[in-house]
């Protein structure tokens, strides 16, 4: 039988088939742009059940309504193609067909044995970590990593696969060092980048983050537009801490958004980095309206809730009240409707985010603030990373702040600094909250820390 380049078995494999699939590993694990070559191949492939089930996996990937239904074409493709299939090839033919149909627990389950069995089927492990993703599942996401970082110790892929898992369970030194050990091998590594680039956002860590991800920029070129927006959107977060909003909003413009408009993951990262740039009181004109016109065919689709909720956002802020209304009946129908392992999520997270996110749009801070107070235990599990749900923290805290509640503003503000005691912004913020309840002496010593950070910033700043 033949095998392909990680030495697995793959059923009725010619030679241009096995070359097909080494391609796709290769390309998806360095965020490539020239993916939709290999569903071409796919489609003309006639024997090997594993390419229209792989082309099946890059449509749902793409988490809309038109991949799902290009899904089932490639799965049934597939199913006519699967007869000899081996057991490997039959765990990718349940996770597909558990995907289509919404069983993501089923799927996160099928792809963590994969890791198990078949620690050398990087892409098992790569779909695996998407779904741990997608469902707010860090130890998964690391478990995932470590099992392929220990069958393929030199693949630099599976460095930064592992990195980031360790990065979302907290454990940020060794996974800062296993992912510059990947761009010890080879710099051209976007997804290290982006493990780094976490791995420093979480500390703080800004003029370094910022930097960092500056001299490997000129490398996102050959990206698909998943990775390159949002490689640009992580430079665009350190901007905003280091006071340089200008910047970030010229990022907005120059490289977040305009790459592929249709695409969701180009759509948060544009929909998440306005948002945070008007919690920093930047005007960001007209932009929610372009936005916005991409967002409307999606207020039906449900599949993923961190989606979900930053679709209904940038709905919400170009002021489609209509489209807005719809979208919360639906959402809470799909909470009445969801199946026993997300249910929690989709109705004690998302339904009463997204009201508070809508309350929140239109200037209703009380209205906001309780609503997404009620919502926070459980935004873990809509998904997404630390980073991508911090934009929900940080509307809920504007929310506290902007109706008085200041007690839990304080609070929010004291853990953000504790954690990350770099940021102008959370320390003016602070002194605001101080100076409201009357502690003086505090509020003059953080708003001093601000000015000095704010300046040793602006020194740090390029001319
Ligand atoms: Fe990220």
């Amino acid at each position: 039988m033949a095998r392909d380049g990680q030495g697995l078995e793959v059923s009725n494999a010619s030679a241009e088939a096995i070359a097909s699939l080494d391609f796709l590993r290769d390309e998806w694990l360095a965020f490539g742009n020239r993916l939709a070559d290999f569903v071409t191949a796919a489609d003309r492939e006639a024997h090997c059940a594993m390419l229209p089930l792989m082309a099946a996996c890059l449509v749902l990937s793409m988490n809309s309504n038109e991949g799902r239904d290009a899904a089932r074409r490639h799965l049934a493709r597939a199913k006519d193609m699967a007869a000899g299939a081996n057991p490997r090839e039959q765990a990718w033919l349940a996770s597909v067909e558990a995907w289509i149909a919404g069983d993501t627990d089923r799927c996160l389950a099928l792809h963590d044995d994969m890791a198990t069995r078949w620690p050398r089927d990087l892409l098992a492990g790569k779909i695996g970590q998407l779904h741990a993703f997608n469902c707010g599942d860090a130890e998964a996401l690391m478990r995932i990593g470590e099992r392929l970082f220990a069958a393929n110790p030199d693949n630099r892929y599976v460095h930064a696969m592992y990195a980031f898992g360790l990065e979302e369970c907290h454990r940020l030194d060794e996974a800062e060092t296993l992912a510059r050990r990947a761009l010890a091998i080879d710099r051209r590594d976007p997804w290290a980048h982006h493990a780094v680039a976490h791995c420093l956002e979480a500390r703080g860590r800004l003029l370094e983050g910022a930097a960092f991800l500056e001299s490997m920029a000129d490398t996102w070129e050959s990206c698909n537009s998943f990775m390159y927006t949002h490689n640009w959107w992580h430079l665009a977060l350190f901007l905003i801490d280091l006071d340089r909003t200008d910047e970030a909003l010229g990022l907005f413009d120059k490289r977040v958004w305009g790459v592929w408009k249709e695409f969701c993951e180009d759509q948060i990262n544009a929909i998440s980095l306005l948002a945070r740039l008007e919690l920093r009181g930047v005007d960001v004109g007209e932009r929610w309206t372009d936005v916005a016109h991409y967002l409307k065919p999606r207020l039906h689709e449900h599949l993923v809730p961190y989606l979900d909720l930053q679709y209904l956002y940038g709905l919400a802020r170009a002021g489609e009240h209509s489209a807005v209304t719809e979208m919360l009946a639906s959402l809470e129908d799909r909470a009445e409707t969801a199946k026993p392992f997300e249910r929690e999520v989709w109705a004690d997270g998302v339904v009463p985010a997204a009201h508070g996110l809508a309350a929140y749009a239109k200037a209703d801070h009380a209205e906001a603030a309780r609503l997404l107070g009620q919502a926070m235990p459980y935004l873990q599990k809509i998904g997404g990373s630390i980073a991508q749900r911090a934009l929900f923290g940080a509307i809920h805290l504007d929310a506290l702040m902007q109706s008085g509640w200041n007690d839990a503003a304080l609070a929010l503000l004291q853990a953000d600094d504790r954690e990350r005691p770099t940021v102008p912004w959370t320390k003016r913020m602070l002194g605001v909250v101080y100076r409201r309840v009357g502690r003086m002496e505090q509020a003059l010593a953080t708003e001093y820390q601000a000015e000095q950070l704010a300046r040793q910033y602006a020194r740090g700043r390029p001319t």
